[in-house]
Parts: structure tokens; C-alpha cells; sequence
């Protein structure tokens, strides 16, 4: 089942997070605590940091789970990267492989999704296949060597 995009607004900025493409790095805990504390009812905080903070911490969510517009400004800058542009993968240690670029995915049950800056599972234990969801964290994936 798709979860809700969740969507969080101040005069300065729009944050959202996608749930469904979340591997759980937890680098936007660590960046922000302040911000970003999923012990809260409402985990994100705008208020608890600056404007220039939170696009800094987002910019480093490794899956697009989170993503930030700026006032003004029409789109989030991963998204105004242009269809068939580069695509790279990378390899996060026992993890998932994160994609950067625009990618079209079609599920196993034919459902096809556009996505940019998302993890697709390579340890099996997801249950969002293709995308990761941090089951690897769970079952202690290590990486092949
Ligand atoms: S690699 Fe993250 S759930 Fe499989």
C-alpha cells in the first residue's frame, strides 16, 4: 500500500517526504535533531533550524525521500533535471543501490513509476520492491565481497 506524501510548509520553504522511498539512513536525524525527530507525532520541525540548514541536511537524504523548494522557486532542483539526462547508480555499503537522475520503473505487478534520486533494494528483504525500504538494516545485510 502507498503511503501519503507528507508535506511540511513555512514562509521560506516547502519540505516533503515520501515515505515510500525512505531507506532509513537516519542522515537527516543526525544533520538536524531539531528538524527531524521521528519520536514526535509530527516528526519535522521547521522551525528548529534555519532555511539554509534544512536544504543543506535534505540535500544529503541518500534515497529523495525528503525534498525542498525554496520560496520562489516552481520545483525542487532534483526535479528540474531534464527526462533521458544522465543517470548514476552507486553502491551504498551493505545496502541499497542509490540512483541519481530520472528513471522510469515498471513493478512487477505493471505499475510503472517515475522516480529520481531513489534506492532500489539489493539485499531482497523490501517490502516496496523495487525500492528500497531499510529491511536491510533488519535482516544485517553485508554487501558480496
Ligand atoms: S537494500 Fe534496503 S531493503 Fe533491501
Amino acid at each position: 500500500m502507498t503511503k501519503r506524501l507528507q508535506v511540511y510548509q513555512t514562509d521560506a520553504l516547502v519540505v516533503t517526504f515520501d515515505p515510500n522511498v525512505c531507506i532509513h539512513s537516519a542522515n537527516c536525524v543526525r544533520g538536524l535533531p531539531g528538524v527531524f525527530d521521528p519520536s514526535r507525532p509530527k516528526w519535522v520541525d521547521l522551525g528548529a533550524a534555519t532555511a539554509a540548514e534544512i536544504v543543506a541536511t535534505v540535500a544529503k537524504c541518500p534515497s529523495g525521500a525528503l525534498k525542498v523548494v525554496e520560496a520562489g522557486a516552481a520545483k525542487p532542483a532534483a526535479e528540474s533535471l531534464p527526462a533521458g539526462g544522465p543517470v548514476q547508480i552507486g553502491v551504498k555499503p551493505n545496502g541499497p543501490l542509490l540512483v541519481r537522475g530520472r528513471i522510469t520503473v515498471t513493478r512487477e505487478n505493471g505499475e510503472v513509476v517515475e522516480r529520481e534520486s531513489c534506492s532500489l533494494c539489493r539485499c531482497g528483504a523490501t517490502k516496496n520492491a523495487p525500492f528500497c525500504d531499510g529491511s536491510h538494516n533488519r535482516i544485517g545485510f553485508k554487501s558480496p565481497s
